[in-house]
């Protein structure tokens, strides 16, 4: 039988040219970035070099006779590996997936793996070539597998759902088989399970070739995947041949997923897609954080921003992602690497063969629903899109293709015209005369009078970085913006969604960002802390779902420009706020002027709404105000503000209440400053010392600021049991402690 055995420990690591001995070899668990940056103001050329990662490889009896590899799952940029000194691959791709053949060079006894990876911007490797708005750190960033198979094995199985919508369902796997032998004279059996284990079907067949197919007709019962309820099952396959037995586990969903000129349309019914674009980097170890960390991103987009939808900017990102997607019904649009430059014909045939990587990579995923086959932002070139295209339908034609462009009539070679854009920012600039405008009219963009499958993939971005720590009225509108473009996008039947940039702040390079190699594009700092803006996409989900009330404000006399805290936006999903100050009560609801779109318009308290004076002017006392969110006539959520806010608490927030060892998972901590109300104190930067006790160790610095008036850490655990005692000093808050169980 196949084994498929982790081998992220153990790594002896160093540079290959060492500018100074304290740089030599060190052990390390992947994955594992090759040079930890600060949070900000770095040298991005650090990493820009080349390193070595060694292992031994015991043989095993199980290797006899069998087919041994290491599975890479994302190594950058270019990696050469060997084996007892026989080079056995080399893969010129940061993201996807590749495979050492170990077979003929191993030998019984101690086998010695060699991984040189070069973290050069190396211009014939996509994305690289021009300049990118992101890192790509060095390292062997992902899970390593060592596996050990028949000589004949299951290579892939794609599985297909024709028939979603009808009441009896087709389910197709075509199988691949690999291994020197071929496969005569074998046998493949398959079940179909659902999440609880119990059997739907099962079937088997005699193989000829090495390419079977087993089709299952007639299913009933099954269910669809959809986003309240992403049921999955698992397609269970064995092979036995005279090489012995192989098995393979995949899961899957069945739906229908399709972009149309009406708009996205998913199990029969329009939805509309209000997404976030995310970045695969974290502070310090950039690309480096584990399956977590990964499942962690996704349930952030889906649960603390009420997404339904996520693109993979501008990459495939972690298996470990993606299958939490599927798992928890996050939708996915994801794209090959790439940003604005096309280079040379070697260079494009690598983006190709990108595309049909990923696409092998990810085809059973039912959160996938689209492919993005262009560079992002790159001028049309036919030829090349032409390719990318048919490569995309020939291995999937199952889902449609994308291909993200900001440039209008440009040429339509994908199924959906997917577009940045960022208009909104235009009306600031001099030279233009366009009014404020949340977004282009449809026609407008694709030059074509006919209409087609439409979806914005970016906007906002760079028109309106804003900081965590950022004076209360630049979040004001950064909130704004986003609230416009989700409206217009709700607003028009043909446009399937908007997919705003971006989750999270993120590294980059000197050409883009504060000069502190920050992007401060998030609607959430680098450590997820939500910015105000993040609200703005977490009450448009249903109060059902989550139940979202956050006042834009900090409640204080003199922050704003002239002073006073109006307009006061609230994005809530409640149907009526009330503002109670100096005795008075003030009563608004949702603004369906503004927004007439959007599920969950925004309160905005405005003065037109209150008796002249009512706050107070310059030069009056300042009193505390309460905020209560009403649904259907009942309170539901209170915030209370203080006039005289003091720093009070500092709370310390754990994703979960344990880390798993053997995982060696990771955990976010968040570090937040309140007052004596609860509120976050968005202005207070005290620094914070860390320290852990126990089987974990901290990613990151041990002394932290706070920017936002919060921070946050990651830690991992060592792969030992025990109790894991975190503490947070601050000389004014004193000490605030957690223990975490790491079983
Ligand atoms: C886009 C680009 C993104 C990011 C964004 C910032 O042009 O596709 O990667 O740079 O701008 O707003």
């Amino acid at each position: 039988m196949a084994q498929k055995i982790r081998m992220n420990d153990g790594w002896r690591f160093a540079p290959a040219s060492p500018d100074d001995a304290s740089k030599q070899a060190v052990f390390v668990t992947l994955p594992h970035t090759a040079v930890e940056l600060p949070l900000n103001y770095f040298d991005e050329t650090a990493y820009q070099q080349a390193f070595i990662y060694q292992r031994h490889i015991d043989w095993t009896d199980q290797m006899h006779d069998h087919e041994v590899w290491l599975q890479f799952d994302g190594a950058m940029a270019d990696a050469h590996v060997s084996i007892n000194g026989t080079q056995v691959a080399h893969h010129s791709d940061g993201y996807t997936p590749f495979r050492a053949r170990l077979t003929p060079h191993l030998t019984r006894g101690e086998n010695l793996v060699t991984v040189t990876i070069s973290g050069v911007e190396n211009p014939d490797i996509p994305p690289f070539g021009g300049r990118i708005d992101y890192l790509t750190y060095a390292g062997i960033y992902r899970d390593v597998w060592l596996v050990t198979a028949p000589k004949t094995y299951i290579e892939h199985v794609k599985i297909e759902t024709p028939d979603a919508m009808e009441a009896c369902k087709t389910v197709l796997a075509r199988v691949s088989l690999g291994g020197a032998q071929g496969a005569a004279g074998g046998t493949l059996h398959a079940v179909i399970r659902d999440g609880a284990g119990t059997t739907i079907a099962a079937q088997s067949v005699d193989v000829a070739g090495d390419a079977p197919e087993i089709r299952f007709t007639g299913l009933s019962g099954m269910a669809l995947w959809d986003l309240d309820d992403p049921v999955l099952y698992t397609l269970d396959l064995e092979l036995v041949t005279s090489a012995g037995a192989d098995r393979d586990v995949t899961s899957f969903g069945i739906r229908h997923a399709e972009f149309t000129a009406q708009g996205f349309v998913l199990n029969g019914r329009v939805l509309k897609l209000r997404g976030l674009n995310r970045h695969q980097s974290f502070p310090y170890w950039g690309y480096a954080q584990g399956r977590r960390s990964q499942e962690r991103d996704a349930e952030i987009l889906k649960h603390d921003l009420g997404c339904n939808i996520v693109r993979t900017a501008h990459y495939p990102q972690s298996p470990w992602f993606l299958d939490h997607c599927d798992r928890i019904g996050l939708l996915v649009f994801e794209e090959i690497p790439g940003w604005q430059h096309i280079g040379d014909e070697t260079w494009k045939a690598r983006a190709v063969a990108n595309v049909e990587a990923m696409i092998r990579r990810d085809w059973n995923h039912p959160s996938i629903i689209l492919w993005g086959v262009r560079i992002n932002e790159s001028q049309d070139d036919h030829a090349f899109y032409t390719h990318t295209n048919k490569a995309a339908r020939a291995l999937d034609p199952t889902r449609q293709t994308g291909g993200v462009r900001f440039l209008t009539d440009s040429e339509l070679l994908e199924d959906v015209y997917t577009m940045n854009d960022f208009i909104l920012g235009d009306f600031e600039k001099p030279d233009t005369n366009r009014p404020r405008t949340p977004l282009r009219p449809v026609a407008e963009t694709t030059g074509r009078k006919d209409p087609v499958p439409y979806l914005v993939t970016e906007y906002n971005g760079h028109m309106y970085p804003t900081k965590a720590g950022d004076p209360e009225q630049r979040h004001a509108e950064h909130t704004l913006r986003h609230l416009e473009v989700l409206n217009a996008a709700y607003g028009d039947p043909q446009i399937s969604g908007a997919i705003g940039w971006c989750m999270a702040d993120y590294n980059t390079h000197k050409d883009f960002g504060s000069g502190d190699r920050i992007c401060h594009h998030g609607v959430t700092d680098m450590f997820r802390n939500l910015k105000p803006a993040g609200y703005a996409y977490a009450s448009q989900q249903s109060p059902d779902q989550r139940l979202v009330f956050e006042p834009v404000t900090v409640w204080a006399r003199g922050e704003r420009n002239i002073g006073g805290v109006l307009p006061l936006i609230i994005l809530t999903n409640c149907d009526r706020v009330d503002l109670e100050y100096g005795g008075v009560t003030t009563r608004v609801t949702p603004d369906h002027d503004r927004f007439p779109h959007l599920p969950h318009p925004p309160v905005i308290i405005e003065a037109r709404h209150l008796s002249k004076d009512a706050l107070g002017r310059w030069g009056m006392a300042w009193r505390d105000g309460l905020l209560t969110g009403y649904l259907n006539g009942t309170p539901v959520a209170t915030r209370r503000f203080v006039a005289d806010p003091v720093p009070t608490q500092l709370q310390l927030c754990a994703d979960a209440d344990h880390l798993d060892a053997a995982a060696q998972d990771e955990m976010r901590v968040i570090v937040r400053g309140l007052d004596q109300a609860g509120n976050l104190l968005r202005f207070l930067n005290d620094t914070v010392q860390i320290a852990i006790d126990g089987p974990a160790r901290l990613i990151g610095p041990d002394c932290v600021t706070l920017s936002g008036g919060a921070a946050g850490f990651w830690l991992r655990a060592t792969g030992q049991t025990g109790q894991a005692h975190i503490t947070v000093q601050s000389p004014r808050f004193g000490t605030a402690r957690l223990t975490l169980p790491v079983r």
